[in-house]
Formats: structure tokens, sequence, C-alpha cells
């Protein structure tokens, strides 16, 4: 059976529509402890821990659009209203959408190891991953990790030993869970095992955070492009420091162009739309469309003053 769209739109948190940062009050309504859990697969292990901490508020973040579905069906099925979702790179997510000092947990089970070392830039556990963490708990509160691969959960520990704003407990082999993932069944059936690093927070430290805090920019050009000039410019990459963009297709609306593109800063990157619409004054206004919202970056705003310096 499929998710209702009404559950999908109770769970999901759409973050480019509320004021950042994410607070208990502006997602759920109530103030009381936050927790978050980067990869939540199904949402099984985050609808037993909202049953079991009632009053705790959980969010789970997740790349895959279909987990946002399976978890709100679940989330639905047994009535659950102290969690809600977020579609997106939770390497990133997490520091961008959460405040200082805000959260009271933060978990992470199971993660993509990626093994290859040319791949090691998806990793979520990085020195990065503790210096987010570092800064979006609350002291006192804890990180934990569950992996079923060593030398991941060994890579983890050491980042978080080698940040001096935690306690890390001892590496563990085999913890005792109290309820386990759907991926750690199918693990466990093959007797194999499990390790765990768990990290508290001692002393508060800030970091740095790149998501623009403003409205996005409306370009004017002063007269609208052909569709040949337009198309002149797909597949062009433009890049600076850490940042590119590129213009993926060009259709015609009957004010003007839509057209997809994409930007990366580092390895975020988001797909969305600009329009280009024509004026009666006969100017041609360059705004990002707001279906689907790209967060506003760096790389955004690089993409849409690349696009009105090629179209002058
Ligand atoms: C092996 S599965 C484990 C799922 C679940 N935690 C469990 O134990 O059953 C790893 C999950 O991490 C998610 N994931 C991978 N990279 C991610 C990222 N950058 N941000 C958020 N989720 C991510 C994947 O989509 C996948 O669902």
């Amino acid at each position: 059976m499929k998710p209702s769209a009404s559950a999908i739109e109770y769970y999901k948190v759409v973050p480019q529509q509320f004021v950042l940062p994410l607070t208990s009050q502006s997602v759920f309504k109530r103030s009381g402890p936050m927790a978050v859990e980067i990869g939540f697969g199904g949402g099984e292990y985050l609808a037993f821990m909202a049953k079991k901490n009632p009053d705790c508020s959980y969010i789970g973040i997740e790349l895959p659009p279909e987990s946002i579905a399976r978890g709100s069906k679940l989330m639905q099925n047994q009535s659950i209203e102290n969690v809600r979702l977020i579609h997106g790179d939770a390497r990133y997510l997490l520091r961008e959408l959460f405040g200082p000092q805000s959260l009271d947990h933060v978990l992470m089970q199971f993660p993509m190891p990626w093994p290859k070392d040319r791949h090691a830039k998806h990793r979520i556990s990085s020195p990065m991953l503790a210096e987010t963490v570092a800064d979006v708990l609350k002291p006192g509160a804890t990180f934990e990790l569950v992996s079923d691969q060593q030398w991941y959960a060994e890579d983890c520990h050491r980042f978080f030993c080698e940040n001096t704003a935690f306690t890390v407990a001892p590496f563990e082999t085999a913890p005792h869970r109290p309820f386990l993932t759907r991926y750690e069944k199918k693990w466990q059936a093959d007797n194999r095992e499990t390790f765990r690093v768990v990290a508290t927070l001692n002393t508060h430290q800030s970091a740095p955070r790149f998501f623009l805090n403003s409205a996005m920019d409306f370009l004017t050009i002063t007269s609208t492009p052909t569709a040949e000039h337009l198309s002149s410019l797909v597949n062009k990459r433009f890049a600076e420091g850490n940042m590119s963009a590129q213009v993926k297709e060009v259709m015609s609306i009957e004010q003007g162009f839509v057209l997809r593109m994409v930007a990366s800063d580092d390895s975020f990157t988001q797909f969305f739309y600009t329009r280009l619409r024509t004026r009666k004054d006969g100017n041609c206004v360059i705004s990002i469309d707001d279906c689907p919202y790209p967060y506003y970056t760096p790389a955004v705003r690089f993409a849409i003053h690349q696009l009105q310096a090629q179209l002058v």
C-alpha cells in the first residue's frame, strides 16, 4: 500500500520553508528535547525511540525521497506524533539546519561505509562531522554511531577522540542494543559483529555555516534572450573556488523561459529551476523558482549571477 499524501504532508519537513535554524517550537510546536537520526532507513528505530520517549521530538534525515514516503507511512500507521522527516544530505544539513546547542542526541546507525578511497568524500563520518556535532549538541549530550564495519567505527572513534570538545567512551564491540534496525537484523542473522562509538560533548565549539541568510536575489537584464542564446549555455560549466553551476535544460513558457539548473557547493549539489520572465517594460527578470526551492547557498547565487553575466 502506498503512503497517503497526507502522511507525507504531516511528517515531511521542508526546511526551505522555515526560518533557520529549525527549533522544536518551529517544527513540533512544542518545547523540549530534540534528537536527530542520520540515515534512518525504514524509520523503525526512530519509531521505537519516539514511542519510548514521547517528550522528545525526533527528526530523521535521509537521502532517497522514497525513505521519506516509507517513513511517513510507518509513523502514520503507528500514530506517532513526535517524529518529522527531512529529505537531504546529512553531511551538510545537520550543521546548516540546526542551531548551536540545540540537540540532545545525534544518532547514526549502519551508515554506508564507502570503502574505496575515491568515494571517501561520501562518508558521513569525518572530522567535519565531529566539528558539526560539537556545535549542534548541548553540552552533556551524546553522539552515537553503530556500524557493522570495524574500520569505519574505528575511524569515527578517532575523529571524535581528536576533537577536544568530547569525552569518548572506549570503543565497543557487540554492544547491547534495545532494538535492532532492519539492516542490523540481516547482519546479525549472519552472526556478524557490530561496533559502537559514543561521544559526550563537554564544551560547545562553534562551527561555521555556509547557507546564506538572505532573501534570494531577483536580477534584471534589459531584454529577453533568444532561445538560441540560452541553448548555447546548456552544459557549459561555470566554476569558482568550491562552487560550480550549469544550465541543464531550457524550456519556453508563455512569458519567457524556465531553465533547469544544477549548482554545487563542494559536494552539496542541488537541482532547481530559474525563471526568466519578460516584464511589460521589456526588461527580463531572473529569479529562482520555488518548486523545488533550493537552499540559498553561495553556489545557487553564483549560478544566477553567472547566468545574468552571460545574458547582458
Ligand atoms: C545501510 S542503510 C542503514 C539504514 C538504517 N539506519 C538501518 O540501520 O536499517 C544506510 C542509510 O544511510 C542513508 N544515507 C547515506 N548517505 C546519507 C547522507 N549523506 N545523508 C542522509 N542519509 C544518508 C542511506 O540512504 C541509507 O538509508
